[in-house]
């Protein structure tokens, strides 16, 4: 992830590790666990592997070989398999608390000013246009449907960003949802605005 450009960097796992690590103590979660999973939790995305099966041999690599115990690492395997975003239309929910941190804690890096950051780097890297009112926004019914899809980074922020707040499991990270959401409306109004010539 060292250079990676993508919005997938270190800094977004480190991000993501004090996110769930100060989101798990008020949920009272094993931090052990959450820590763990956050480090490791875009080692396998598909975004950034050709075959997501070589991700999470990885991931079981790694955790044999630092001997974390079979319980705790399919814990860790299996949040890590539920984390991503699949499309608005696609139920991704966690099973437990620790699952349900660390998940708030990667929508919440995908929100607000660093958010809005890592959807034009993304968006940059992939080779997308940053606007085209041409492309209208999609609700992504399937997976294949959201993966697959190539449209402007604004519409990223209706197809998915703007969702998040009302995605988040636990209240801790609700109420961190809520600022970040309002700066990225408040983004949004602007961009148009100027598109417009109206600001
Ligand atoms: P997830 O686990 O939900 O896939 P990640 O932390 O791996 O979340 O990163 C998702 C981030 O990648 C998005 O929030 C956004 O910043 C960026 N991204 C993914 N798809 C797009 C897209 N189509 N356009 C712009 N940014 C995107
Ligand atoms: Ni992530």
């Amino acid at each position: 992830m060292q250079n990676d450009t993508s919005g997938h960097d270190w800094w977004h796992v480190e991000r993501v590790r004090t996110l769930a690590l100060v989101i798990g103590k008020k949920e009272n979660a094993n931090l052990f666990i959450v820590e763990l999973a956050a480090l490791l939790h875009d080692v396998a995305d598909w975004k950034l592997n050709e075959s997501e099966e070589k991700g999470k041999n990885e991931i079981i690599d790694i955790l044999r070989n630092n001997s974390i115990d079979k319980e705790k690492s399919t814990h860790i395997t299996s949040i890590i398999d539920g984390l991503s975003f699949k499309g608005a239309g696609v139920e991704t929910s966690m099973d437990t608390i620790e699952g349900k941190v660390v998940q708030d804690a990667d929508r919440l890096d995908a929100i607000g000013a660093i958010g809005i950051a890592r959807a034009f780097a993304y968006g940059g890297n992939k080779k997308r246009l940053m606007y085209d009112p041409a492309v209208l926004p999609v609700f992504h019914a399937s997976f294949e449907e959201y993966k697959n899809s190539k449209g402007p980074t604004i519409n990223h922020f209706y197809e998915k960003l703007l969702l998040l707040k009302n995605l988040m499991n636990t209240d801790s990270a609700k109420s961190m949802a809520k600022n970040r959401h309002k700066f990225m409306e408040k983004y949004l109004n602007e961009f148009n605005k100027e598109i417009s010539g109206l600001s």
